[in-house]
């Protein structure tokens, strides 16, 4: 699996997105990016073609989530965007996982990496217990998760970097794995609560680690991203 580092583009407009990415312009290596809800829901899909049109690698956050046939249609229409990584959420059961695949895949056979939210990182403990009614352990509900996503077919999972070494245990290694939750070692945590830096990632062997604010609110954001790149690809 090839390590990269994917930045999130978690701004409100497309101004703002093209003012940041602007000063990558002329860069060996244009960043891969993530689109998120807010983004997207901003934007529309035109801001999907225009970054992919500039050529950058994008991975749509967007966290599908409905009965099988309605996401299995959603998928086919975002499978035109040609994007690189989609995801949903695996709470969604392994019958929505496999329509999932069923509509991203092109009459060709190809189709973007699919990868699943397990329990996000903010459900504590106390939350899926009470709110949820689930009574295992978080760190085996997050395994279990990525168990039925593997079965499912998908490809990967997102998850905390210092779950991504049990999950490729568990998954296989090219079962891939995306991890938040990144910082540099003398850096700002800011809400984020399990951290650690990219160096530390790539040593338990997360494939993507998804980079937001150490990059997107870095007085020089080129310098933090080759920072990134140098400690986790090398
Ligand atoms: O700014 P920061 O590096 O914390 O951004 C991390 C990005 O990864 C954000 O877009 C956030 O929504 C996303 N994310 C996360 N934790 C998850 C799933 C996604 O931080 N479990």
């Amino acid at each position: 699996m090839g390590k990269d580092v994917i930045i999130a583009l978690d701004f409100e407009s497309k101004e703002r997105t093209m003012q940041f990415l602007d000063r990558f312009a002329g860069q060996e290596k244009l960043p891969f990016v993530k689109i998120g809800m807010e983004l997207y829901y901003a934007e529309g899909p035109d801001i999907v073609r225009e970054l992919k049109a500039r050529g950058h690698r994008i991975f749509l956050d967007l966290k599908l989530h409905d009965i099988p046939n309605t996401v299995k249609k959603a998928m086919a229409v975002l499978s035109r965007l040609d994007v690189d990584m989609l995801n949903l959420h695996a709470a969604g059961t392994k019958a929505m996982m496999e329509a999932a695949l069923e509509g991203v895949t092109r009459p060709d056979g190809s189709r973007p990496l699919v990868i699943a939210v397990t329990q996000l990182t903010s459900t504590s403990q106390e939350r899926m217990e009470n709110d949820l009614l689930i009574r295992e352990p978080i760190d085996q509900v997050v395994l279990h998760y990525a168990k039925c996503a593997a079965d499912a077919g998908l490809d990967g999972i997102v998850c905390s970097p210092l779950e991504a070494g049990k999950v490729h245990q568990v998954c296989g290694q090219n079962f891939v794995t995306v991890t938040p939750g990144v910082r540099f070692a003398d850096g700002e945590i800011g809400d984020q609560v399990r951290v650690t830096t990219p160096e530390k990632a790539k040593e338990i062997g997360s494939d993507y680690i998804v980079v937001g604010r150490p990059v997107t609110q870095a007085a020089d954001p080129v310098a933090a991203y080759q920072r990134c790149l140098a400690e986790f690809v090398g």
